[in-house]
């Protein structure tokens, strides 16, 4: 069995990284004693797996009740929460009892931070089921919904019990979705490894063809990276910063491109334009930055695009939460595998980085 612990002193738990659904039971039962489980998940993962995973936990003597809900972004609001508490209350969970996140980031942000409230926390296990949870949102116990047009305003940090990947779902998850999880892959290999950078370069026919062995390796490598990355910055005070490459464009380009775009993909583009801005100032060489942008290309990560107006994409960084005392940070990268935060980046650079990436 592929495993990896992270130590959050007495919030430490393990992620599992496995080809199906069979040692979901054996690595609950390792870890609570709870009798009754609520199954969150949304509905198109619920149609394809849902039944499957209620059947494995019942027969192993579980009570347990399934909350879905209709899938998307804009469901992830507190009603969905609220709505997801009443059924906590209708299955009389008490505090011994857990919740599963069966899903993607959508999914486990908001099981997670049902799993904070209801009676001032229950543990709660992640099951994510796309690539972008499997590698990312999935680990760090960052949970939340939106508010008032804030993305992830509301939340708390809740570390779950256990993160149990089954690489195998991926075969049921669209094509744009797993190139939007690519996204985030790639950049860990920038910000952190450039051995992982390398592998990618050298495996993409292995990761496309969703290869069991290769997917367990890349998602692995995945949360080594986050997991490194949280645990020593578990409430995001300093290092955890670095995750963040690419989206202080990538945000502004999703919000400007009105969520057409998938976050991954406004990631990937992000990380073009920080990357030039990183070679114009001489930190990285033209080298670096191509090979950055070959192998976004190879994994069909957008490295342009035609692009709204520069005015609203302004504007959306304006707002940003990355900002301190009024001055934008930016992560650029100093290297294949390593970054710096700077927050000195001129309007004229970031103008001039759009219009690398602008098809126009
Ligand atoms: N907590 C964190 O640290 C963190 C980090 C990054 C992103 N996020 C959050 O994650 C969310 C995005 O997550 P996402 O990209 O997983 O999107 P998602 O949860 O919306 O899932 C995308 C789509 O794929 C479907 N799906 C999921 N698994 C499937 C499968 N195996 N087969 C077929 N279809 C499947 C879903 O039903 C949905 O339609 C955002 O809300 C973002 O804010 C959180």
């Amino acid at each position: 069995m592929d495993k990896l612990s992270l130590d959050f002193g007495e919030n430490s738990y393990d992620i599992l990284f496995e080809r199906d659904f069979d040692g979901l039971v054996c690595a609950l039962k390792n870890i609570a004693a709870a009798k009754k489980l609520l199954i969150v998940t949304d509905e198109n993962v619920n149609t394809i797996y849902g039944s499957h995973v209620r059947e494995l936990l019942q027969c192993a003597g579980y009570d347990v009740c399934v909350h879905s809900f209709p899938a998307g972004e804009e469901n992830k609001n507190m009603q969905t929460i609220l709505d997801i508490c009443s059924s906590c209350i209708s299955h009389r969970m008490d505090r011994k009892s857990m919740i599963i996140a069966l899903g993607g980031g959508v999914v486990g942000d908001m099981a997670g931070f049902a799993a904070a409230i209801y009676m001032r926390g229950i543990p709660f296990v992640q099951v994510p089921t796309t690539l972008l949870s499997q590698s990312d949102s999935s680990v760090g116990g960052k949970t939340g919904i939106d508010f008032a047009d804030n993305k992830n305003i509301l939340g708390a940090f809740h570390q779950p019990r256990l993160v149990y990947i089954n690489v195998s779902v991926l075969k049921t998850l669209s094509e744009r979705e797993f190139i939007s999880g690519m996204g985030e892959v790639v950049k860990h290999g920038v910000i952190y490894d450039k051995h992982f950078f390398e592998y990618l370069k050298f495996n993409a026919d292995k990761v496309k063809e969703l290869e069991p062995d290769t997917l367990i390796h890349m998602v692995k490598c995945n949360c080594t990276i986050k997991a490194d990355v949280v645990v020593k910055d578990e409430k995001e005070n300093g290092l955890r910063a670095i995750l963040n490459f690419g989206h202080t464009i990538g945000h502004a380009l999703e919000s400007a491109f009105h969520f057409k775009m998938t976050h991954g993909a406004c990631v990937g583009l992000g990380m073009c334009a920080e990357g030039f801005i990183a070679k114009n100032r001489g930190m990285i060489s033209q080298n670096e930055l191509d090979e950055i942008k070959e192998v976004l290309g190879t994994y069909k990560i957008p490295t342009s695009s035609l692009l709204p107006k520069y005015d609203d994409i302004f504007s959306f960084m304006e707002n940003d939460k990355k900002k301190a005392d009024g001055r934008l940070k930016f992560i650029l990268p100093t290297a294949v595998g390593s970054v710096m935060q700077v927050d000195d980046v001129t309007r004229d650079e970031i103008h001039s980085a759009l219009s690398y990436i602008d098809e126009k």
